[in-house]
């Protein structure tokens, strides 16, 4: 099977799983990335009512543009029911790495404000430990090259992203060969940095639900 059929397939297991228990006035939380595009793509079909979604980016927002459903912002809300997304890796644990996608700082606000948050992903995001995705860090211009610096100190490389300015304005720096041993204690390192405005490590809040899918199937991971 080809990997775009197999995000589809978890798209859809996704959908599946949670529309029983979507009415009026939930709130769905819509990520970023293509395997999030299809899952949006199935929910459009299915026309299930309810309050609204918030979305994890501008990109995202911009496929409910004529559609019926209501893009709420975060503040216009208690919470989110459902947040749906996918991701760059995961691991057993369910720990992941996100923001290949560069919408990592609202991503993991959504995934914070989320009752339960179900993670979409193929086979090719799996890794027995997280770190061979390059950990993408969402800085304030001026921090960059401070920040930089102390990833080096780190024992890692930062790459700068130059081609990206992020939906909040910012920039984009992937760090390379970082020491992800304790993805929980690296995540809030970095996010002590002065100027990092987030990191992509989601240890502290991981999914609830790995929904993956392979050659042979889609298996629940929880
Ligand atoms: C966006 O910033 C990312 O966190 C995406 O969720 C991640 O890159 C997965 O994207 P794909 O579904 O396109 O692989």
């Amino acid at each position: 099977m080809n990997q775009n059929k197999k995000k589809e397939s978890a798209a859809k297991k996704a959908l599946e799983l949670i529309k029983t228990y979507l009415h009026k006035e939930s709130v769905l939380g819509i990520g970023t990335g293509s395997t999030t595009n299809l899952f949006i793509k199935s929910f459009l079909e299915a026309e299930i009512e309810i309050k609204g979604v918030v979305c994890s980016s501008l990109a995202s927002e911009n496929l409910f543009k004529g559609s019926s459903h209501h893009v709420l912002s975060l503040n216009d809300v208690y919470g989110i029911d459902f947040y749906i997304d996918g991701a760059d890796e995961f691991n057993e644990r369910l720990e992941l790495i996100k923001g290949g996608g560069a919408a990592l700082t609202r991503e993991k606000i959504l995934a914070h404000s989320s009752n339960k948050f179900f993670c979409i992903v193929d086979d090719s995001k799996k890794v027995d430990k997280l770190g061979k995705f390059p950990l993408p860090i969402e800085v304030i211009e001026i921090a960059r090259s401070a920040i930089s610096r102390e990833v080096l100190k780190m024992g890692a490389k930062p790459v700068f992203r130059q081609s990206i300015t992020t939906d909040n304005g910012n920039q984009i720096i992937d760090v390379h060969n970082l020491n992800l041993d304790v993805p929980y204690d690296i995540e809030e390192k970095i996010n002590n940095i002065p100027g990092v405005v987030e990191n992509g490590i989601f240890a502290k809040r991981k999914a609830d639900k790995i929904i993956l899918s392979t050659d042979k199937d889609v298996q629940i991971i929880e």
